[in-house]
């Protein structure tokens, strides 16, 4: 009885199946063909969580260490800030001396309110955009962001349940949006954080991440100083040695922090033969060490129209073309989203290879946030 119920189960399947087609047919025929209405209910919750550009005004300013700030930002217009997966970042638009730059910053804090983002910010030698926002930004000033963006997020179908945090100095950011995140936390068995920084002063949200760990037993925190001896607290980088102490059989590891340690540590993972399945990374990009101080020129073709600015070995083509005035079409400014996706029509960059496409690397197709120049360079926006 129960096979035969089996087999009428089936043949009913196959011909569901059989008439899907003319179904979706008929489906589509009973449609509306009047164009959903711009303000209806969908597409407000479109625009809720995907808004295409947020205005925010700083509401608070609090200086972290001696070259950190965070940087509370609330909605001028909207109600509140759209959802975000802890890890992911927000791109800050900056105009300074009427030049507008566009740089990422994770988001760090996580409130279930959504009523405001905070933003930390460290003082780069050389930073335009971090020495303006440290040095002059005040309270009330306003700005507008693109995303949140970002994969650098936990998922548990794909992740372990016993997590590591490896971050460098200001790497930190993001993992104080997980720690604050309940949902996250409720997710997994343990979590432990290693936090690299020169010495206690450079270690940003001490207090904040004592207080978390306190009241979550899953959580446990090492603090790793390079310049600093203390007792209670390790000594020199984020090691091999460290990574065996804390064990790594079956822990998925975040990996945040200066380009200098995610290579360090990759050989590491490799030793261990940890699999890339159990690692994530969140690099804060810098200038390769290995570019000079050269000055190069660059050719954009957009439409009918050309144009031929400086640029510099040791900036990406987009912060000469920032420079040079030139509006850019950019959202995350770190290789991820494509945006800003070129034509490498004549000349040598360097590039992160892995942010682009295979077809597209075959096509000569580049990332300008991403790419310095190795020499003049033409190149063409598709517009
Ligand atoms: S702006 Fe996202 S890849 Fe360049």
């Amino acid at each position: 009885m129960k096979k035969f119920k089996i087999a009428i189960d089936a043949n009913q399947d196959l011909l569901k199946f059989k008439n899907l087609g003319e179904e979706r047919r008929k489906a589509i025929e009973r449609g509306s063909t009047t164009h959903v209405n711009a303000s209806s209910f969908t597409n407000n919750l479109v625009e809720m969580i995907h808004p295409k550009g947020i205005k925010v005004e700083v509401v608070q300013i609090i200086e972290e260490t001696e070259d950190t700030k965070s940087f509370y930002l609330k909605p001028v217009k909207l109600e509140s800030m759209p959802p975000f997966l802890p890890g992911q970042y927000v791109t800050l638009t900056v105009t300074i001396n009427g030049k507008t730059y566009k740089r990422p910053y994770s988001i760090s804090n996580f409130l279930k309110s959504l009523e405001m983002y905070r933003i930390t910010v460290k003082k780069e030698k050389n930073g335009m955009v971090s020495t303006y926002l440290f040095n002059e930004c005040e309270v009330g000033e306003t700005f507008n962001l693109l995303g949140p963006f970002g994969h650098f997020t936990y998922q548990p179908l794909r992740d372990g349940k016993d997590v590591v945090f490896l971050a460098g100095g200001s790497g930190i950011t993001p993992f104080m949006a997980f720690l604050q995140n309940q949902a996250f936390l409720e997710k997994i068995h343990s979590l432990t954080l290693l936090y690299g920084a020169k010495s206690e002063f450079d270690l940003i949200f001490k207090k904040e991440i004592d207080e978390i760990c306190s009241k979550n037993k899953k959580i446990q925190v090492i603090y790793v100083l390079s310049e600093q001896k203390r007792s209670d607290y390790a000594y020199g980088f984020i090691d091999e040695e460290k990574i065996l102490q804390i064990g790594f059989e079956n822990k998925t590891f975040f990996v945040s922090g200066p380009l200098k340690m995610y290579f360090s540590l990759n050989e590491i993972f490799k030793k261990l033969d940890i699999p890339n399945k159990f690692i994530r990374h969140e690099i804060f990009r810098e200038v390769p060490e290995d570019l000079v101080e050269q000055n190069f020129q660059l050719t954009i073709k957009m439409k009918d129209k050309t144009l031929t600015i400086p640029c510099n070995e040791k900036e990406t083509l987009i912060q000469s073309m920032e420079k040079g005035r030139v509006k850019t079409l950019v959202h995350c400014t770190v290789g991820e989203c494509g945006f800003c996706r070129s034509k490498l029509l004549a000349g040598t960059v360097k590039t992160e290879d892995s942010c682009v496409r295979a077809s597209d690397k075959e096509a000569h197709y580049i990332h300008p946030c991403v790419s310095y120049p190795l020499s003049d360079v033409i190149i063409e926006i598709p517009l």
